[in-house]
Parts: structure tokens; sequence; C-alpha cells
């Protein structure tokens, strides 16, 4: 069922320049699963698909963590504490638990980051090891939400492009390191295409690797094909819808180009 709902901002923080992270208060997208989203009425009633960087069931209430690069964002990041939003969701399937007696790493990078932080904070100890987090972004100022992997028990590696901090370099040196000491270890990552290409490559066919994509949508629910990406529909290739298909896709079903 779509709920279209009506969402008052309770909290708005300032986790890196150029990002917000808004705190909405509703029961109804407190019970999303993380790697769903939310698409959020903007300037000009344009709807926009955001994350959910954290989910607190008990207390009703999660927060949408986005980075401002255009008009709908930025109208976003801009609104205060008081305003409702007005917001279709939870949308989209998200991750599935992990398995508890696997190792686990999450890689996320720029705003593929905040919807595992849900993941970590949603089932992270209920693993039998620490799970990592790989977290890769262009500059340190833009690295997020590293502080919080850390508190919700994770052993946190980082890359930077230009190398301010961590790894100098994208996630893939890091990713391949924990794939050769985890041969059996599962993975989930979201980020931009490229960096799902490289998680899909160095994890060459693995069992237990999600990839959540962040393609351009239009109508979010499935009715306007805008979002379609290659990938396995019963077995053959075709298209996949990443709005309801997905986002989150096992990355054995897609096809990158
Ligand atoms: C399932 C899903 C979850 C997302 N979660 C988050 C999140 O948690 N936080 C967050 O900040 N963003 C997230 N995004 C991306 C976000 O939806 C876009 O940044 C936003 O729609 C841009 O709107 P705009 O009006 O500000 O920019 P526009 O004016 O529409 O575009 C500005 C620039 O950004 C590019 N762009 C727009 N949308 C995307 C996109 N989806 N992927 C890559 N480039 C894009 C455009 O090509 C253009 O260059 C998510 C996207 C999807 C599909
Ligand atoms: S955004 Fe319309 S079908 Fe996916």
């Amino acid at each position: 069922m779509i709920q279209l709902l009506q969402v008052p901002i309770i909290r708005r923080e300032e986790p890196a320049p150029g990002h917000a992270e808004l705190w909405v208060q509703s029961e109804e997208l407190a019970e999303a699963k993380p790697g769903q989203f939310a698409d959020v009425v903007t300037q000009g009633m344009l709807r926009r698909p955001i994350s959910f960087s954290r989910i607190d069931r008990s207390n009703h209430q999660v927060a949408l963590l986005l980075q401002v690069v255009g008009e709908g964002t930025r109208w976003l990041a801009a609104q205060r504490p008081g305003t409702t939003l007005d917001v279709m969701g939870p949308l989209g399937k998200g991750f599935s638990a992990p398995d508890p007696h696997r190792a686990w790493c999450v890689v996320g990078g720029g705003v593929g980051i905040p919807p595992l932080l849900a993941a970590v904070e949603a089932w992270g100890s209920q693993l039998s090891s620490p799970p990592t987090a790989i977290l890769g972004a262009r500059d340190q100022s833009l690295i997020l939400l590293a502080e919080e992997f850390s508190a919700s028990g994770c052993v946190v590696a980082v890359a930077t492009d230009n190398g301010t901090r961590g790894h100098r370099g994208t996630i893939e040196e890091p990713l391949r390191e924990w794939l050769g000491l985890h041969p059996e270890g599962q993975v989930y990552a979201c980020g931009p295409t490229p960096m799902l290409k490289t998680v899909a490559r160095l994890t060459n066919g693995r069992q237990g690797v999600s990839l959540a994509l962040e393609q351009r949508m239009g109508c979010g629910i499935g009715a306007c094909l805008a979002c379609v990406i290659p990938g396995y529909v019963d077995g053959a290739a075709g298209y996949l819808r990443v709005c309801t298909d997905g986002p989150v896709f096992r990355a054995e079903e897609l096809i990158f180009e």
C-alpha cells in the first residue's frame, strides 16, 4: 500500500559541508527496512528519493541525510524543525538481514553511506563478529557518519580520493583486503555506480552481496519506467525498476554494462 504522509521535522543537523540530516516524526516511516527510501516533495512539487540514515522504531522517528546537489535537495536541506514534509513511503525493497554467522562488510560512498548506518544499527549487534564499514569519499570532509559506525560497533576503514583521511584512493584496496581475509564474508554496498561495479567485480559471484542503487527516478512507484536498469528477470536478460524491484538488489540480479 502506498502511504502519503505529512511528517514534521523535529531536528536538523549538518553532518558535513553541503549536507543536512533531517529527523522526522512518523510511526509509518519508522516501520521502514534499512535500504528503503522516502519520496519527498520539494520545491515545485517535485519528489526526490532519499534513504533513511537512521530508523528509531521505539520513538517513531527516522532521519534523512541529504547532500545538496540541485534545487530539490537545496530546498529540502533548508527546511527547519516545525516544517511539515509531504512524503510517500517507505518505498522499494530494502536490505535483508545479514547471515549472523558470516563476516559482514558494508561499503558506502558519498550519500550511499547513510542507509548502511541504518542497516548496521538494525543488525550489527546480532552478528557473531563486529561488522566492517568501508567508507569512501573524495575528501575527508565528505566522509559521512564514521563516528556513528564506530559507535555501532563497526571496524571502520576510510578511503579518500585525495588521501586526506585513511587509504588514498577508492574503496577498492580496503575491500580487496577484507575479501581476502573473509572468503565467506557477505558485502552490502551503496553508492555511485562505478563503486558498485567495483564491488560486483571484486566479489565476483560470491553469495550474500547486496547492492543499493541511486538511479534517477520519476514516479518512485513503478509506473513511469524512468529508473529501469539492465538485469535478469526470471533468469532472462531484461530490465529492472530500481524504485520497486530495488533499490537493493542481489549482485547476481544486475547486468553492469
Ligand atoms: C533510492 C535512492 C536513495 C537516495 N538516497 C539519498 C540519500 O539518502 N541522500 C541523498 O543526498 N541523496 C539520495 N539520493 C539521491 C537524490 O535523490 C538526488 O540527489 C536528488 O534527487 C537530486 O535532486 P535535486 O533536485 O537536488 O537535483 P537535480 O537538479 O535533480 O540534479 C542535480 C544533479 O544531481 C544529479 N543527480 C540527481 N539525482 C541523482 C541520482 N539519483 N543519482 C546520481 N545523480 C543524481 C543530476 O544528474 C544533476 O547533475 C537517493 C536516490 C535514490 C534513487
Ligand atoms: S521511478 Fe517510475 S518506474 Fe521507477
